[in-house]
Order: C-alpha cells, then structure tokens, then sequence
C-alpha cells in the first residue's frame, strides 16, 4: 500500500479538458473497472464529479505490476500525462470520453473487500441491501449527482435568499410539542421526570415568533420531524426552506418563490420557467382535476354528467344524485380498444380507493356503445359526448358516487392513465398555485370545525366578517396557498393571524377557549398581543424539489441516509434499544 504523503491531485476527472492534453496531471479516486486489453490495463478512475480513463502500458514494469493487482473500488492516485484517446476507444457517453491518462506513476492508496453491492452500471441489488451499505450504494454515480445537486440547490437558495434581504435564523430542535397535524417524535427529559421535548413538525410557531421580534425577513433550510404513515414522497425527517416575510401580501410570498424557483431551474436544468406559474383555485382545481394537486402536464380532465343524466332511469345514477352525490368522467383517448382486463383493473383501483366501481361506455362514431350505453337516451349520450369532448375510439370512464369520493377515484385513475398512455414527457415542467382554500374543514367526528392547514392562517379580508355567522364558517376562505409542481404539492403557506382579536374567533369556532390552548402554547397567543406585524411565509419541501429537479421516482434517492418505509435506518439500525441504565437516568419504563 503507498501512502498518501504530500501527493496532491491537480484535477477531478470531469475538470481536464483537451486544453490539459499533452500536461501532467494527478487525480485520485476509486477504481470504476478496470479492463485488460492486448496487453495494456485500462483502469476507470472515478471521483465525486465523474469517470476519467487511465491506460497503464506494460513498458512501465513496476506500475504495471500494480495496475495488475487493483481490483475494483481500490482507492488510487495517478499521475500521467494527459492525451486524446486513439479512434476506436472514444466514448461519447462520458464528459471525459476523449481524453486518458497515460500513467506514469500509480499509487495504491488502499485496497476493499468484495464489495455486497455493485457500484458501476445499472444493475442494483436489492434496495434494503443498498440502504444496510448506504455508503457504497452513495458511490454510484446516479446518487452521487443527486446529493450534489442538492448542495448545490441549497447553495443557490441562500445566495437568493441573502441577496433579497433575508437573515438565515436556526430554532430550536428541542421544542414544545405544537399540532401541526402529524404525531410529534418525543424526546424525554432527564433533568425533568415525566416531561418530554418534542423535535419540530416544522418551525411553524418559531417563524412567526421572529417576525413578532421584527427580524422581518427570515429563512431557515430546516430539518421537520413528523411520525406520520410514510409513503414515495414523505419521509419521518425531512428538509423544508422554511420562510417567513413581514409586511407582505399572497402575490408578494408567490413572486419571491417564483422568482427562487426560476433561479433554480435555470441553474440546475438550464430551463426558463415561464412566469408567473398558473393559478387555480381551490374549489376549480377539485372541480376539474378531483384533487388540489392537479399535474398538469396533461389535459385529461373530468366532465360533470350530474346535470345531463337528472332524469336518467339507470338505477345506479338515479339512485346517486338522490342522495346528493355527482356523476362525472373521463374520456380515455383510445381507450375504446381496452381490454376487458384494462376494465377490470380500473374498477378494482376505484374500489381499492373505496368507490362503488367505474361504468364505462365506448365512444363509436354512431354514439355510445357497450357498457353502460343501453341505459342511456340517444340525448343523454350525445351529451355526454359532447361535454366530454370524446372522439370516436375514446372510452368514457364514469363514476357516481358523493362528491368526495367521485373527486377520489377519478384523480387517481386519472394520474395512472395518463402514465400508462404516456400522455406527458416526464421531463416536462407544470408548476401552478392553488389558493383560496377553504380555511376550516368539518372535523373527522362530523360535530365541528378543524382548520384545513393550520389555525394561525387569516381568512381572506373580505370573509373576515363571516366569522361571526355559524352558517358561514364552510365558506370562509382563508389566505392559503400551495404550490403544486407536477402533481407532486411542494409548498404550502398562509398569511397569518396577526390580529388577537380574529385569531380568537377561530380559536373559537375550532371549540378551544383560551385556556385550553393555553397549556399548548401559550406562549405564542401572549406574543400575538404584543404588536404582532401582518405576516405570512411558505415552505418549500427541499426533497422533494430535489425530486423534481432528479426525475427521482423516490425520496429516499435524494437524500443522502434516509430511512426505509418503516421509519427504520438499515445501515445503523436505528431505533434501537437502549441499555437499562439509558431508561432509570430518563425515568423511563417499558410496558408491553
Ligand atoms: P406543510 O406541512 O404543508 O406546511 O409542509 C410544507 C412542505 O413540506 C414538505 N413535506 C414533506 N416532505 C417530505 N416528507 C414529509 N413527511 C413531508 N411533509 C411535508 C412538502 C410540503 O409542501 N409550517 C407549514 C409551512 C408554512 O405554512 O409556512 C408546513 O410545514 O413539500
């Protein structure tokens, strides 16, 4: 083994260029492959921004005979000159596939076991296997990008950030537990028997508290803990650019992100964003998307049929718009020629989502037929054709159901059609915002009011008075927002309550007086009395930007450890056990 000693490398692999040919170059690395060929060793040197190729010719006994021992992820450092490859060795994929090193001098710096995973091409191993040596699985080239990138994006937010006047402030990760919708991650106390901290949902409460403080602008690239079923884009610790403004408006908080956003692309992917992002409203985007994170980098949208099939005599729809609930569609492009079984597995999704089933009718150029087509008039159908647009070869997906559920199901079946019958290019960009949110929802136990994102959000100015008229509180608006990329919801926000006097009608109408919020946070509705500035933020979920950004299908390849669905770290085992020693000093018991 050859140390290391005042060696230094002069480049990284994807910095030589033919401008260094014919110089000496050092670069060091791990061994990608290595291939012998007519004599001479070829070795693949990768480093954290690429590939640069070494040749090693038999005339240099002493190297060769090392380049003969190395075996792949051997840790080298090579010295050579630069040169351009002969013809036949070109390789057109690689950023340096012109260039190679003929080594002068080569030096192990250290050797590996055989490796569990395999690191050059594409074949992966199983993904638990990759995460338990998530150290190696980072050595591939596809997360090293990823995890590059992200420095890079989060490089970018704070030179934006810094240079529109925000201060970059940390809060606690200690906390008081807050509501912010999720379960919290309890930390006990050892100084405080019986009393535990809770590691932040978000920094929500602290953000605002900053802006009470006059610290105006604030941002923070902030680490949230939340203990909630996970899924492809939700992980139990995450990052959000957490920001905050004072005396800001909604279009102000959506031209800074757009602004932001359009750095980032720009940089990242070289695309300019067109500006402003589209806007939909809440109730709009429900209406003709079934859901308020619509992708639209397709049309595909569903038709209402409530109003065209009123006096229908088919049982199933009669019997659905009696009881209040709607009738709508989709019009399949080409999905006429769908299979029985294609059917059959559009209902089971629909079922699985807890719908009745889908009707389907085929659209033909005499009309509708198949399906469902034999309960309806020669007027119903040529309706439904017409308001859905449908061409001849189209297949109607119809659902009838309560609102609710009818939005559900179509959203979904919406989604998977459009990837099944590539109805987008996946590298396709669609942001847009949805505002006007309804600021309460009636509460899981049908009995009252919970807030739709959290209960420090204003209502809209002009439904403030509506606060005090029970049978208004459903309609109130309030000033929420989220911005929505590719179907994916990438940031949430609100202006806030800065006035007592309204947040206490909300407090009200979610049923808690004061002094049961008072328990919870205190602190806060004390410091809403002292001068609160108006206020508002957002905050867009890093990971899955970065998502966005990598065309990464899941969140755990955009962050560097993460954690597998069931909330555990397979490469460290966490959570684990503690020693019994760990539970006295925390005055902690396990009861099965
Ligand atoms: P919200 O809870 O909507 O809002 O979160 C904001 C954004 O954070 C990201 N996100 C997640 N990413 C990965 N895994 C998760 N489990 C996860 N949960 C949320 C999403 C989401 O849009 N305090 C408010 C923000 C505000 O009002 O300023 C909040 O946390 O991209």
């Amino acid at each position: 083994m050859d140390n290391l000693g005042s060696l230094k490398r002069s480049h990284y692999s994807a910095e030589l260029s033919t401008q260094d040919i014919d110089t000496t170059v050092t670069v060091m690395g791990w061994v990608h492959k290595r291939r012998d060929l007519g004599g001479l060793i070829f070795l693949d040197i990768r480093d954290v921004k690429g590939i640069i190729q070494i040749v090693v010719h038999p005339e240099k006994q002493a190297i060769f005979a090392k380049a003969e021992k190395v075996r792949n992820e051997y840790v080298l450092a090579v010295t050579g000159t630069l040169t351009r490859r002969s013809g036949g060795n070109v390789n057109r994929d690689m950023l340096t596939g012109e260039l190679e090193i003929d080594a002068s001098e080569l030096f192990i710096l250290n050797d590996t076991l055989p490796l569990p995973i395999q690191i050059d091409g594409i074949a992966m191993a199983d993904e638990d296997l990759r995460l338990t040596y998530r150290y190696l699985d980072l050595r591939r080239p596809y997360l090293q990008k990823i995890i590059t990138m992200r420095a890079k994006v989060t490089s970018l937010m704070r030179s934006f950030l810094d240079a529109e006047g925000f201060y970059e402030i940390e809060t606690p990760m200690l906390m008081k537990s807050t509501p912010e919708g999720a379960r919290d991650y309890l930390v006990p106390s050892r100084v405080h028997p019986g009393k535990f901290y809770a590691l932040p949902q978000s920094p929500q409460i602290f953000k605002q508290l900053l802006m009470i403080a006059g610290f105006d602008r604030y941002y923070q690239i902030a680490r949230c803990f939340r203990d909630e079923d996970l899924r492809a884009d939700r992980q139990p610790e995450f990052t959000q650019l957490d920001i905050e403004l004072s005396f800001v408006n909604q279009e102000q908080i959506f031209d800074l992100l757009e602004r932001l956003m359009q750095t980032i692309f720009a940089e990242i992917q070289g695309v300019q964003l067109p500006l402003p992002f589209p806007r939909l409203k809440f109730q709009e985007a429900m209406d003709r998307f079934g859901c308020d994170k619509p992708d639209l980098r397709f049309a595909l949208e569903l038709v209402n049929f409530s109003a065209i099939l009123q006096s229908s005599e088919f049982k199933v729809f009669a019997d659905c718009l009696a009881s209040g609930g709607v009738i709508k569609a989709l019009a399949i492009p080409g999905g006429a020629a769908f299979s029985r079984k294609q059917q059959d597995a559009l209902v089971d999704l629909a079922k699985h989502l807890g719908g009745k089933g889908v009707a389907f009718a085929k659209v033909a150029e005499s009309g509708l037929e198949t399906g469902i087509s034999k309960f309806l008039s020669p007027d119903e159908a040529s309706g439904m054709i017409q308001a859905a647009k449908a061409q001849p070869g189209d297949l109607l997906a119809i659902v009838a159901d309560s609102y609710d559920v009818t939005s559900k199901v179509l959203a979904y079946l919406r989604n998977q059609l459009a990837k099944d019958l590539k109805l987008y290019d996946p590298k396709a960009l669609a942001f847009c915002w949805i505002t006007d949110f309804p600021l309460f929802m009636p509460s899981e136990e049908g009995d009252g009011w919970e807030p739709a994102h959290h209960m420090f959000s204003l209502p809209k100015e002009e439904h403030i008075p509506w606060l005090d008229d029970p049978d208004k509180i459903g309609d109130i608006q309030g000033q929420l927002y989220d911005m929505v990329c590719n179907g994916m919801e990438l940031s949430s926000g609100s202006i806030r309550c800065h006035r007592y006097d309204i947040q206490k009608k909300i407090f009200d109408i979610l049923g808690f007086s004061e002094a049961e919020l008072r328990p919870r946070f205190g602190f806060f509705l004390d410091a809403l009395k002292y001068g609160t500035p108006p206020h508002g933020g957002i905050a867009p979920g890093l990971d899955r930007l970065i998502m966005i950004l990598s065309q990464a299908e899941s969140i755990r390849d955009v962050i560097a450890f993460p954690k597998t669905l069931r909330a555990t770290d397979l490469m460290n085992q966490a959570p684990s056990e503690v020693d019994e020693a760990q539970w006295q000093e925390l005055h902690l018991k396990f009861s099965e």
